[in-house]
C-alpha cells in the first residue's frame, strides 16, 4: 500500500495534479445524458454498444477519474470519482447525488437488461463491483478481473434483485494488498436503487419525499485535502479500520433540510470504510424500519435505534404529518462503547461510538399527504429454506498479530479456493461466523442475499456495547455485523450462477489486509 505522509502531501497529490478547480455542477456531471453517443467522442473510445442497442433496456457508462469537487467550505478537494453518461434507457436512470464526489444514483427496474461500460482513467487498476446484486461472476467486479489504467470493460446483466438500495464501488486487490479502502475513500462509490412492481404498488414516498443518504467519514488536512492512512498511526489504523475526523453525508457536511408535514422515506447507505453508526431520532421516537440490504421487510419494525455497519443499508419511514411548522428533528448517530482501543490507538477526532448529527429536518411547510405506513410491505418475502438437515459451514474470524485479520486462519490468496470453500449450485447452507477478536466484523458475501437466522454471544464483548438493540436481523441481507464474542448464523442459497465469488469483512482496511477469500459455486 502506498504510504503518504499526512502532513506534507495530500491524499492524491502524489499521484498527479488535476487541472482546474472549478466546482462540478450536477448538470455537468450528466452533460452527456441522452441517446447521443457522440457526446463520448472526446475520449477516443469507440462504443461497441451502438449496434446492439436494442438488446438492452439501459446502457450507460461510468468513468473512474480524478477530479476536484467542493466538499468543505473553502478550497475544493481532489478526489477520485465516477462520472456517468447515459446512452440509452429511461430518463431517470442516472441522477446526481450532490455536487460532491459520490457517483450518481443509478435507478434500475427488476427485469431490465443493463449494459454498463466501465472506463478506468485512474493511474492504477480498478474494478466496479455491484454490491448486493445477484449477477454472474464475470460481472461482479472481482479483484481477479481488474481494469488496467486507460482500459474499458463492458458488462451486461439482467436485474434480478428485489427492489432495494444497493451500491457500487471498486474492488481491486493487487500484489501489495487491497485498494478498496483507498479508492472508495478517494470518492469512488455510488448508490444503486432497484424498483419493482411489489414496491411500486405500495406507493411509498418518492420524489422530494425520498432521501438517499450516503454516510461516510473523512479526514482533511491543510487546504481541505483528504488524508487517509499514513505516518505512525497507519498500522493501528489498519487493525482498527479507518475512522475519519468528521462525518459527511452525500459527500458534504451534514445539513438541515426544509420538509413538509408529510411522510418521508430515508434510504441510508453506510459507505464508510470502518465506522458503525447508531442511527436514532433526536427526540427519542423509535426508528421505523421498512427495508434492509435486500429490500423491503415483510412488515415494518420499530427499533429504539438502528445499528448500521459498513456496506449495510436501511430503509426508514418517518411520518411528519402530525408535526408543527417550525418543529425540528435530527437524525443522529448516538453514543455507544466502541472498543477499548478507540481512544488509545485511534487517531480520529471522532472515535468509534462518538455522537454526532447526520441530518436535520426543519418543518417549514404545511402539506397534505394521504400516505400512511403500509402494515404489510412484502408478505411474499422468501428466505432460504432451512431444515434440520441443512449443512452448517463454520468460519472462524481471527486476528494475526500485526498482520491483519483472517478467516479460518487464512488470508486472501487471490482466486485460490480451499476444499472447504466450495459449495454446490442450488444448495442452501448455513454459514456461521464466529468472532473471537476484539473488533466487530461486518461480513459480506458476494452474489446473493441471505437471511440472518441466529445470533449468540459466546464470550465477552471486549468493550463493544450499546449496539445490540439496533441490529436489524429481519429481512434479507448481504452484509451482517458480527460483534466481538458473537456467533452469527446466516442461511444462503447459491442460485443460478456457477463460478467464483468472494466473501469478506467489509471493514475495508480488514478486507484490504487479508480478511477476504474466494468461494466457488460448482455445478
Ligand atoms: Cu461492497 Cu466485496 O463488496
Ligand atoms: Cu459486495
Ligand atoms: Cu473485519
Amino acid at each position: 500500500m502506498k504510504r503518504i505522509d499526512q502532513r506534507r502531501r495530500s491524499l492524491l497529490g502524489g499521484i498527479g495534479g488535476v487541472a482546474g478547480v472549478a466546482a462540478l455542477s450536477p448538470s455537468l456531471l450528466l452533460s452527456a445524458c441522452g441517446n447521443d453517443l457522440s457526446a463520448d467522442s472526446s475520449t477516443g473510445v469507440v462504443s461497441a454498444s451502438e449496434a446492439d442497442k436494442d438488446e438492452v433496456d439501459v446502457d450507460f457508462r461510468l468513468r473512474a477519474r480524478r477530479d476536484t469537487v467542493p466538499i468543505l467550505p473553502g478550497a475544493p478537494s481532489e478526489v477520485w470519482r465516477y462520472e456517468a453518461a447515459m446512452f440509452h434507457g429511461p430518463a431517470n436512470t442516472l441522477t446526481p447525488v450532490s455536487e460532491s464526489y459520490p457517483g450518481p444514483l443509478i435507478r434500475l427496474r427488476r427485469g431490465q437488461r443493463v449494459r454498463a461500460r466501465l472506463e478506468n482513467r485512474l493511474p492504477e487498476d480498478t474494478t466496479i463491483h455491484w454490491h448486493g446484486l445477484h449477477v454472474p461472476p464475470d460481472v461482479d467486479g472481482q479483484p481477479r478481473l481488474p481494469i488496467k489504467p486507460g482500459d474499458d470493460m463492458t458488462v451486461t446483466f439482467d436485474v434480478r434483485d428485489r427492489a432495494g438500495l444497493y451500491w457500487y464501488h471498486p474492488h481491486p486487490h493487487g500484489a501489495d494488498g487491497g485498494r478498496v479502502g483507498f479508492q472508495s475513500y478517494a470518492g469512488l462509490a455510488g448508490p444503486l436503487v432497484i424498483e419493482d412492481d411489489i414496491e411500486s404498488a405500495l406507493g411509498l414516498p418518492d420524489g422530494e419525499q425520498e432521501l438517499i443518504l450516503i454516510l461516510q467519514d473523512r479526514s482533511f488536512a491543510g487546504d481541505n485535502e483528504l488524508t487517509y492512512l499514513g505516518g505512525m498511526g497507519s498500522m493501528m489504523t489498519r487493525m482498527q479500520g479507518f475512522l475519519g475526523d468528521r462525518v459527511l453525508v452525500n459527500g458534504r457536511p451534514p445539513e438541515t433540510r426544509d420538509v413538509g408535514t408529510r411522510a418521508y422515506r430515508l434510504r441510508i447507505l453506510n459507505g464508510s470504510n470502518a465506522r458503525i453508526y447508531k442511527l436514532a431520532w433526536s427526540d427519542g421516537q423509535p426508528v421505523t424500519v421498512i427495508g434492509t440490504d435486500g429490500g423491503l421487510l415483510a412488515k415494518p419494525r420499530q427499533l429504539p435505534y438502528v445499528t448500521l455497519a459498513p456496506a449495510q443499508r436501511v430503509d426508514v419511514w418517518i411520518d411528519l404529518s402530525q408535526a408543527d411548522v417550525g418543529q425540528q428533528l435530527s437524525l443522529v448517530s448516538e453514543q455507544y462503547r466502541g472498543g477499548m482501543m478507540g481512544g488509545m490507538m485511534g487517531r480520529s477526532a471522532l472515535p468509534a461510538g462518538a455522537r454526532f448529527d447526520l441530518l436535520g429536518l426543519r418543518v417549514t411547510d404545511r402539506a397534505r399527504d394521504g400516505r400512511s405506513l403500509p402494515q404489510s410491505l412484502d408478505p411474499e418475502l422468501a428466505t432460504p429454506p432451512v431444515t434440520a438437515a441443512t449443512p452448517i459451514r463454520r468460519f472462524e474470524l481471527g486476528m494475526r498479530m500485526m498482520r491483519g485479520f483472517s478467516i479460518n486462519g487464512r488470508q486472501f490468496e487471490g482466486a485460490k479456493v480451499a476444499d472447504d470453500e466450495i459449495v454446490a449450485l442450488g444448495d442452501t447452507e448455513i454459514w456461521e461466523f464466529a468472532n473471537d477478536t476484539r473488533m466487530p466484523h461486518p461480513m459480506h458475501v458476494h452474489g446473493l442475499q441471505f437471511a440472518v437466522i441466529g445470533r449468540q454471544t459466546f464470550s465477552g464483548r471486549r468493550g463493544w456495547s450499546g449496539l445490540d438493540a439496533g441490529l436489524v436481523d429481519a429481512g434479507l441481507h448481504d452484509t451482517v455485523l458480527v460483534l466481538p464474542g458473537e456467533r452469527v448464523r446466516v442461511a444462503l442459497t447459491f442460485n443460478d450462477f456457477k463460478g467464483l465469488y468472494i466473501y469478506h469483512c467489509h471493514n475495508m482496511e480488514h478486507e484490504d489486509n487479508g480478511m477476504m477469500r474466494y468461494y466457488r459455486v460448482r455445478a
